[in-house]
């Protein structure tokens, strides 16, 4: 048992990563903005902690709180918006821009130096949730391209972490998680949170070394940049 932190945990995955880690006895950090959503996690067994990520300067300061764990084994850094879904090239507004970006790329890139250390005195595993639509060798169509850039940002953040923290002994992965029934994925997805949840989980309790760096479905699938 050990201790789980999941980073945007008041719904849809992270709500069922809480879930799963708190019924299987882990000490679980849970994030969320509402106090509804601090009722449910902490009814869960979990701690919550309130986060918006939207604020940079309560992300430093969450991030300074996390120092003082001395020892993260798990990290999800599952939050993330979906912004303008349109099928069309068409410039961004900035409010969609910054609200996609600083959800997506910034919060995760302030977030992992802050959990670094917890994480490499765990030998942890560090997860973002990314999506298939930020890879960018298998793009096809031009539907919510707002959110393809950010996935495809936070890939390289999260490709740039791995080199730096896998030799420290952090394995770091970027999760597609399915195409699942949530509030963003919609009510005709392919699969439910639990089946989604359970493969990532999975996988993140067998990955070592030759795991970190890597972009996988929850299936197991690699998938590719
Ligand atoms: N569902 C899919 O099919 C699918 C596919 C590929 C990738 N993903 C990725 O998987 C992750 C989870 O998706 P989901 O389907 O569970 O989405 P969701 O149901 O829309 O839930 C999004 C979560 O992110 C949190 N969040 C959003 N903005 C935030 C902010 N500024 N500060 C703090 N928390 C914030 C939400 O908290 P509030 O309740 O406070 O808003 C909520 O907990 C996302 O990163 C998404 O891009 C999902």
């Amino acid at each position: 048992m050990g201790t789980v932190l999941i980073v945007g945990a008041s719904r849809g995955i992270g709500l069922e990563f809480v879930r799963q880690y708190a019924a299987d006895g882990h000490r679980v950090i849970a994030t969320h903005r509402t106090d509804a959503a601090g009722e449910t996690l902490r009814a869960l067994g979990a701690k919550p902690a309130v986060l918006n990520l939207l604020d940079e300067g309560a992300v430093v300061e969450f991030g300074e709180k996390m120092a003082a764990e001395k020892k993260i084994d798990v990290a999800v850094l599952n939050a993330g918006v979906a912004g303008p879904r349109g099928q069309a090239i068409r410039a961004p507004g900035g409010l969609d821009f910054d609200a996609v970006m600083h959800t997506n790329v910034r919060a995760p890139m302030q977030l992992i130096p802050a959990l670094s250390p917890a994480l490499i005195a765990a030998g942890g595993k560090l997860a973002v949730l990314s999506s298939r639509m930020g890879s960018v060798s298998s793009m096809s169509n031009t539907a919510s391209w707002l959110y393809r850039a950010s996935k495809a940002a936070l890939n390289a953040a999260l490709k740039t972490a791995s080199i730096e923290l896998g030799p420290q002994g952090v394995v770091c992965i970027a999760f597609h998680p399915g195409w699942v029934r949530t509030d963003m994925g919609g009510g005709s997805a392919d699969i439910d949170v639990h089946a989604s949840v359970a493969g990532m989980r999975r996988i993140l309790a067998a990955a070592n070394d030759s795991s970190n760096g890597k972009f996988i479905n929850y299936n197991g699938e690699q998938l590719s940049w």
